[in-house]
C-alpha cells in the first residue's frame, strides 16, 4: 500500500473519502498522531489493530468535534458527562461512557462502555468535520513504541500499512490524554494526562486514580482499568534508568557512572532538564524541556526516547521529573503537580520501572 502525506494546509477530499471508504488516516491531535479509521465500521478497526500489530482486547478511542455525537455513540449521557464536555472540550480528556448499539464491538474491544473524546486540534477537528465520520484513532505507533509526536515519526512506523498521514507538525502536549471512568463510582483516572483530577473536580465531586496505575508494585496484583495501561508501552531499545535525588547529587552520579560506561565502551544517553544540562561532562545529552514549564518537558519526552533508538544508544539515564522537583521550589500549581505524576508515569514505563535513588 502506497501511504500519501497530506499537509494540514492542504485539501482534506482524499483523506476524507479514504475515511469514508473504510481506509485509515493518521491525523494530529493536541497529545500525539492518532491512526484514524470509521469508528461505525468494524472493517475499519480490524485494520487499525492489523496496521499497529495491536491486540484486539485493546479499546480505541473515537474522536468526535460535537458534543450532540455523544448522543449516538452513548447509550446514556449523565448531565456531569456533558458538563465536562462543555468545560473540557475540545481538549485532551477522554471520558468512558456505556456504548450505545451503533458502536460495534470491534471498536471497543468487546466492551460495554465507549472512549470519546474531542481533540483540540485544527487539523483533527478539521478531518472530522471534513468527512462526517466518528474517528476511531488509538495513538498511530508500532505496538511497543512510544506514541508519535510528529508526522515523521508516524510515516517511520506506518509507511506501506495505512493509506495517508495528515502533516500537522509537531504536536503541543506530547503525552496521551486523560482518560476519566464515568461508568461507575467512584470517577476514576484510568491514565493520567494534563487535565488533571484537580481541574476534574470543579465539576465532579470527587475523582480517585485507578488503584492499579499509582504505582509498580500496587500494579503488579491489580488489573488496570484501561486495557491499554497493561501492556508495557513506549519501551526504548536501549536500558533505560531514572536518577531521583536532590538535583547535583543526580548529576554527579550519572558523571561517574558515565564515565565507567565510556571505559566500557557503551553509547550512553542523558536526559537532563534545561536548567541542568550543562553540568554534565560526557554522554549524549537531550534536553527534555524545562522544570519550570512541565509541558515543555512532556512535548519532547517521546520524541527523545525515538531519537536514542535511531542513535543506537545502549543505556540512558533520565533525570527524574517528579513532582516534588517539578513544584518544589517553582511555585507551580497543584495542578502541574498532577501533571507531573502524568509525565513520570509514562517515563516509569518506558523505564521498565527502573528507579534509582540517589
Ligand atoms: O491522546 C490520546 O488519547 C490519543 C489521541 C490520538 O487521541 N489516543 C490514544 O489512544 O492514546 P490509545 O489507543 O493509544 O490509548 C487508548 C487508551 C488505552 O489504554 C485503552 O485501553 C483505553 O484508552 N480505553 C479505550 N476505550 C476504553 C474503555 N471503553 N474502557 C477502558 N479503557 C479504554
Ligand atoms: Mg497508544
Amino acid at each position: 500500500m502506497k501511504t500519501i502525506v497530506i499537509k494540514q494546509d492542504e485539501s482534506f477530499e482524499e483523506a476524507a473519502k479514504i475515511l469514508r471508504r473504510g481506509g485509515l488516516v493518521a491525523f494530529p491531535t493536541e497529545t500525539v498522531y492518532g491512526l484514524g479509521g470509521d469508528a461505525l465500521n468494524p472493517e475499519s478497526s480490524r485494520k487499525i489493530y492489523a496496521a499497529k500489530n495491536r491486540p484486539s482486547d485493546n479499546p480505541l478511542i473515537v474522536h468526535i468535534c460535537d458534543i450532540s455525537a455523544l448522543n449516538r455513540l452513548c447509550a446514556e449521557v449523565p448531565e456531569y458527562a456533558y458538563k465536562l464536555a462543555q468545560r473540557f472540550w475540545p481538549g485532551p480528556l477522554t471520558m468512558i461512557l456505556k456504548k450505545s448499539a451503533a458502536v460495534p464491538y470491534e471498536t471497543t474491544g468487546g466492551l460495554d462502555t465507549v472512549a470519546v473524546r474531542m481533540p483540540d486540534h485544527e487539523g483533527a477537528l478539521k478531518l472530522l468535520r471534513e468527512s462526517g465520520v466518528f474517528i476511531a484513532a488509538p495513538s498511530a505507533n508500532l505496538s511497543g513504541k512510544p506514541s508519535p509526536t510528529t508526522a515523521e515519526h508516524v510515516f517511520h512506523d506506518m509507511n506501506g500499512r495505512i493509506d495517508a498521514i495528515i502533516d500537522g507538525g509537531e504536536v503541543g502536549i506530547g503525552i496521551e490524554s486523560t482518560i476519566v471512568d464515568l461508568t461507575k463510582a467512584p470517577f476514576a483516572i484510568l491514565r493520567p494526562g494534563y487535565i488533571t483530577p484537580v481541574m476534574l473536580e470543579s465539576v465532579l465531586k470527587e475523582v480517585i486514580y485507578d488503584p492499579a496505575i499509582i504505582d509498580a508494585n500496587a500494579s503488579k496484583d491489580l488489573r488496570p482499568r484501561a486495557p491499554g495501561m497493561k501492556y508495557r508501552h513506549y519501551a526504548p531499545k536501549a536500558e533505560l534508568t531514572i536518577i531521583k535525588g536532590l538535583e547535583q547529587s543526580v548529576v554527579d552520579k550519572i558523571n561517574s557512572m558515565v564515565e565507567n560506561n565510556i571505559l566500557s565502551g557503551l553509547k550512553t544517553g542523558i536526559i537532563a532538564a534545561e536548567e541542568t544540562a550543562d553540568r554534565y561532562k560526557a554522554g549524549n545529552v537531550k534536553i527534555a524541556g524545562s522544570i519550570k514549564d512541565p509541558v515543555t518537558i512532556s512535548h519532547s519526552l517521546y520524541g527523545i526516547l525515538r531519537s536514542f533508538d535511531d542513535e543506537e544508544t545502549d543505556v540512558i539515564y533520565s533525570e527524574s521529573f517528579d513532582r516534588e522537583r517539578l513544584c518544589g521550589d517553582n511555585g507551580g500549581s497543584a495542578s502541574d503537580e498532577e501533571f507531573a505524576g502524568a509525565i513520570m508515569n509514562r517515563l516509569t514505563k518506558a523505564a521498565g520501572h527502573h528507579i534509582m535513588e540517589v
